[in-house]
């Protein structure tokens, strides 16, 4: 048995990221329906808001799902632990901050707790803190980056070297094919955004799912490394208008509002692309279809084992040629 199938009772070893703000009950109960796992992110919402997903969440599914809580973005982050707990919630996953203080309230509760990393130093403290899985999200990735700038192919192998708890790959992934590269780096399972998003199930603006299909391998741009407030986003006269504020010595507090989470809501939701952002990760460039979730899982899992026999085949070939 696959080790993060195992511990969170999925199917498969694909878990939604969370989404802050725009999270939606639908895309993450077709998650958790398909057989991976859905996340509702906390992002900035209030308690009340959160909850509201997460009672939604329960009558769209009985599987299990995470909650979210990116640590120094919450507002709310004692009231998210909370709900968490009073929800009944199997999994929580902890980003943007130190989570080590935090995990033994989770696992006091039986809930088990996934900590969202990008380098091996702040991989083993969670680990060492009783983390049960790590998410090791590289540079390619949507949204809230780190400023470290690790890629998602050179951090997995080191952080499977370096935890013995199982490993997510996240940043880039969104076919078969990323899912077998993935698991031939060492990694126990997948972590999606921008994928997930770009799905029928997907409840967000055309506009936002059509940016992602015309997107190509320079689609998207990394903002905010001026401010130290990196992200990535796809490119639209938004993202336009942030360089050209960085160029000009934008204070990083006017940054700050420039790219808040109501900005993403305009943006993601409204589809009104000129007065607000949209995420995405550089995989965009992959994306030319609109599956359901329970379509692209089983496409993915057809095409990684497609992927790899086809690799087993041709490493034989050299073994036989070269003897
Ligand atoms: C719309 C959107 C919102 C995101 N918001 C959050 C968030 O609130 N918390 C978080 O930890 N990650 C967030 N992320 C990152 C994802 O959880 C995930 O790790 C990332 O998208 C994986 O890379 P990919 O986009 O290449 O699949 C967001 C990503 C997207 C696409």
């Amino acid at each position: 048995m696959n080790r993060i199938c195992e511990l969170l009772s999925v199917s498969y070893p694909i878990l939604q990221g969370g989404m802050g703000n725009i999270s939606s009950s639908e895309l993450a109960s077709a998650v958790s329906n398909a057989g991976g796992l859905g996340t509702i992110g906390a992002g900035t919402m209030s308690p009340d808001e959160v909850e509201k997903l997460m009672v939604e969440m329960k009558a769209r599914t009985s599987l299990p799902f995470a909650l979210n809580i990116p640590i120094n973005v919450t507002p709310h982050f004692k009231e998210m632990c909370e709900l968490a707990v009073k929800h009944n919630v199997k999994v929580v996953s902890l980003s943007a901050g130190n989570p080590s203080p935090y995990i033994p309230y989770f696992k006091e509760h039986g809930i088990k707790v996934i900590c969202v990393t990008a380098s091996v130093k702040h991989a083993k403290k969670a680990e060492s803190a009783g983390a049960d899985i790590i998410v090791g999200e590289g540079f390619e990735a949507a949204g809230i980056n780190s400023t470290l700038e690790l890629t998602t192919l050179t951090l997995i192998p080191q952080l499977k070297s370096s935890v013995s708890i199982p490993v997510v790959a996240a940043g880039g992934v969104g076919d078969g094919k990323g899912l077998a590269a993935a698991f031939v780096l060492g990694a126990d399972g997948v972590q999606m955004g921008t994928r997930l998003v770009a799905t029928k199930d997907s409840p967000y603006h055309a506009q936002y799912l059509e940016q992602i299909l015309q997107s190509n391998d320079t689609g998207t741009v990394v903002v905010g490394r001026s401010v130290g407030q990196v992200r990535r986003l796809l490119k639209t006269k938004y993202s336009t208008m942030l360089e050209e504020a960085e160029k000009n010595g934008v204070h990083p507090i006017d940054f700050a509002k420039m790219t808040g989470e109501d900005k993403h809501i305009i943006g993601a939701i409204e589809g009104r692309l000129e007065e607000g952002f949209i995420n995405g990760g550089q995989v965009s460039g992959l994306i030319d279809s609109l599956p359901t979730v329970e379509e692209l899982f089983l496409n993915m899992m057809q095409e990684a084992t497609e992927a790899v026999e086809h690799q087993i085949a041709q490493l034989n070939m050299f073994k036989q040629a070269n003897h």
